[in-house]
């Protein structure tokens, strides 16, 4: 018989918003979301998460359209203003997600804001323990939620409990910088099944483990994953990178009205080369050095001069951390500088937008662009290089991809990689792609697109699952 799929991350995967007095709840945003909805949805389970609203929403009668339209159930964990101040903003995305990203210069550590992480992570763990049985799968996602499998293995001491980590997980010099980094340990070894995004990040883990965690043994190693013991159980430790719904993508990117709203968009920038940029706003994403290299590539290569435009898409991210209200600023500002120095009659550079885009829009964006620029400085996987590929169905288009992007190990091979803190080389990267001869752009996008369809969303989750169903609670394998 199939087992339920229990997942809980921090947040639904819906954003619920009031325009005009009236309520509405989207689909949210983000590589968690993109990757684990498509598999909901086939498998009829329950998400657990916070459905990132304030009490004034009716969250009740907003999630149950949502749940009957598309076929799984959301269960709410609602927070309140301190814990989102503390547990969401502060410990979560001032301390474990710039610490994580190697961004030390981000981080605040705070204890008060650690003690509400882990209260809110056991607040998860009860109600996670609450809605499943020893029979599901419960899959607890990232890094906001580390420690609700240890508070689940206190309710339920027999649940099989399972773990992705979405974002990278740091080598133990970084990590031992965190004043609570034994409890981070702990929590993750209080899992069946942990699971990382790359071979780095998976090594990264063990070595933490065994050099900052107390009495952890590596009882044995294998190609992708290794076995610890701790505490009188076993631990799989392996790495998953995750992906997309690859045919989703190009069966939806090739669809008509995809197709005429790319027309209408290339229409629009005049037939210009188009460099495409999609990110949150985040700094671990590279937008304002990716910004810096275009600007130079404009100044070194003067023939790229009206034939080719930036356009960056900015999804509106986390507001209320101040970090990402200045990068809000520092954007605006270079967008301007450089448009302000470029711009001719008729040629604008770089065309800047804060905002979401609809899904129509996204693969227009995606199939008509004939060069991604994928820059963060750090980042777990990165979706949107998978999906650009996904989505380039005429087999063209050239992608530019950051070497610390997770993405680089899987596209590496066939994308032109940099480091975003090159600004010279980017710029080099950006005119090598803008007089790539097609039938070279079609050879390296045949290969991207064939190695994501061959490694998408469903093989990640089948190759996660065999690895989980292989697993008994506290036995040794
Ligand atoms: N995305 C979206 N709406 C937009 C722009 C992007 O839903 O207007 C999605 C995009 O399709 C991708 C995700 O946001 O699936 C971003 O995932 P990625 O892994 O690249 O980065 P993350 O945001 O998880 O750090
Ligand atoms: C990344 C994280 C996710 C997170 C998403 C959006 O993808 O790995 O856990 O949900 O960003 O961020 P937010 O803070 O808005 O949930």
């Amino acid at each position: 018989m199939k087992r339920r799929l229990v997942v809980v991350s921090n947040r639904l995967p819906v954003a619920i918003s009031r325009t005009g007095g009236k309520w509405r709840i989207q689909p949210g945003t983000g590589g968690l979301v993109t990757a684990l909805e498509p598999l909901m949805n086939a498998n009829h389970g329950i998400w657990i998460g916070w459905p990132g609203c304030g009490p004034e929403a009716p969250v009740d009668e907003l999630i149950e359209g949502f749940s009957a339209e598309h076929g799984y159930e959301l269960k709410a964990v609602p927070l309140d203003e301190q814990e989102v101040e503390k547990y969401y903003r502060g410990f979560s995305n001032e301390a474990l997600w710039p610490l994580f990203h190697d961004l030390l210069g981000h981080c605040i550590f705070n204890l008060d804001h650690f003690r509400s992480y882990d209260a809110v992570n056991r607040r998860f763990a009860e109600i996670a323990a609450e809605y499943s049985t020893s029979k599901d799968i419960l899959w607890i996602h990232d890094y906001q939620l580390i420690l609700t499998g240890r508070h689940i293995r206190q309710l339920h001491p027999s649940h099989m409990l399972a773990f992705f980590l979405h974002i990278p997980f740091p080598p133990p010099d970084l990590l031992r910088r965190l004043p609570w980094c034994e409890q981070l340990i702990e929590g993750l070894l209080a899992y069946d099944l942990a699971g990382f995004q790359t071979l780095r990040d998976h090594r990264n883990f063990v070595h933490c483990a065994t050099t900052l965690g107390r009495g952890v043994e590596v009882r044995s190693r294998h190609r992708h994953h290794t076995i610890l013991g701790y505490d009188g159980h076993t631990i799989k430790v392996g790495h998953y990178p995750i992906s997309i719904d690859s045919a989703d993508f190009a069966a939806r990117a090739s669809s008509d009205e995809v197709a005429d709203a790319a027309w209408y968009l290339h229409e629009n920038y005049q037939h210009r080369q188009l460099i495409l940029g999609v990110d949150r706003l985040d700094y671990t994403k590279g937008i304002p050095e990716r910004f810096l290299a275009f600007e130079r590539a404009l100044e070194k290569y003067p023939e790229m001069h009206e034939k080719i435009s930036l356009v960056q898409v900015v999804v509106p991210s986390r507001t209320m951390v101040p970090d990402y209200v200045d990068l809000k600023g520092k954007l605006e500002q270079l967008a301007g500088r450089i448009n302000g120095r470029f711009s001719q009659h008729g040629w604008v550079p770089l065309h800047y937008h804060y905002r979401n885009l609809d899904p129509v829009q996204l693969l227009a964006h995606y199939r008509t662009a004939e060069i991604a620029l994928v820059t963060p400085l750090r980042d777990g996987m990165n979706l949107v290089a998978k999906e650009y590929c996904a989505s380039s169905v005429d087999n063209q288009g050239v992608l530019i991809l950051s070497k610390f992007a997770g993405a680089a190990d899987q596209l590496g091979k066939h994308a032109l990689l940099v480091n975003p803190y090159d600004i010279e080389k980017t710029a080099d990267a950006i005119h090598q792609a803008f007089c790539m001869p097609k039938a070279e752009q079609k050879r390296r996008m045949a290969l991207l697109r064939a190695q994501i369809r061959r490694n998408d969303v469903h093989h990640w989750l089948d190759n996660f699952l065999q690895e989980f169903g292989s697993r008994r609670r506290g036995g040794a394998l």
